[in-house]
């Protein structure tokens, strides 16, 4: 589809009973925005991006205070957990909850995930995307590339791009624990993934998700 998206069409699509049961085993383990998530740090209040005083605030992660003991600006902007979960960004958009849950009581997918999936894989989970219309640019924390698989996109028109930080803004620092204003990003790729196509997506370059109407619920494995 792009140089960070490729479709892998050698696996098949998953089953609809099983699809169905990955969708009840959704709706029950879905949080609300107010109840958060395991992963608090990517349960997003975003700050004002132009306001330099966060970049002090946000110095809580040891990678990020080391950045800011050589005097390397950042990128981008700490996530933090709001009282609802969901927050204005200042640039208008508001952040999604994001989940990740184990398969780990779905043991007929699990079968079938071991007889078709022909990469090898060091984590699998589901990823509900929900409660907002933006997954902002961010790199993700211990994971290069992904397989993934959309069993709700979230909408007709939702969008997977890839960015590059503006030239002025290169030398910044950029850690996972951050999102990425969109103004301080040119973007290299954007693409509306179909769902039930399996696809690897490169996590490591700056990566986000827009256009997102309703809850987004896919399969996501780990492949480094
Ligand atoms: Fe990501």
């Amino acid at each position: 589809m792009n140089t960070y998206i490729r479709l892998i069409n050698s696996i098949p699509q998953i089953p609809v009973e099983l699809e169905t049961q990955l969708l009840d085993y959704a709706n029950k383990m879905q949080k609300s925005a107010a109840e958060g998530t395991p992963r608090d740090y990517k349960l997003q209040f975003l700050t004002n991006p132009d306001n330099p005083a966060m970049q002090f605030k946000y110095q809580v992660f040891r990678d990020i205070a080391a950045a800011a003991e050589q005097g390397i600006p950042l990128l981008g902007f700490e996530k933090k957990k709001g009282a609802a979960g969901v927050a204005n960004f200042g640039e208008g958009y508001f952040q999604t909850t994001h989940q990740y849950i184990k398969f780990d009581e779905l043991p007929d997918v699990k079968e079938w995930i071991k007889e078709n999936i022909p990469f090898k894989f060091t984590d699998s989970k589901f990823q509900i995307i929900h409660g907002g219309n933006v997954l902002l640019p961010h790199v993700d924390l211990l994971q290069e590339q992904v397989l993934k698989y959309i069993v709700e996109p979230g909408g007709d028109n939702v969008k997977t791009a890839h960015y590059v930080p503006k030239l002025e803004f290169a030398q910044h620092a950029i850690f996972p624990s951050l999102a990425f204003p969109y103004s301080r990003l040119d973007e290299v790729g954007s693409v509306v993934i179909p769902p039930r196509a399996w696809h690897t997506l490169d996590v490591k370059t700056i990566h986000g998700v827009s256009g997102l109407e309703t809850r987004r619920v896919c399969l996501s494995f780990k492949l480094n």
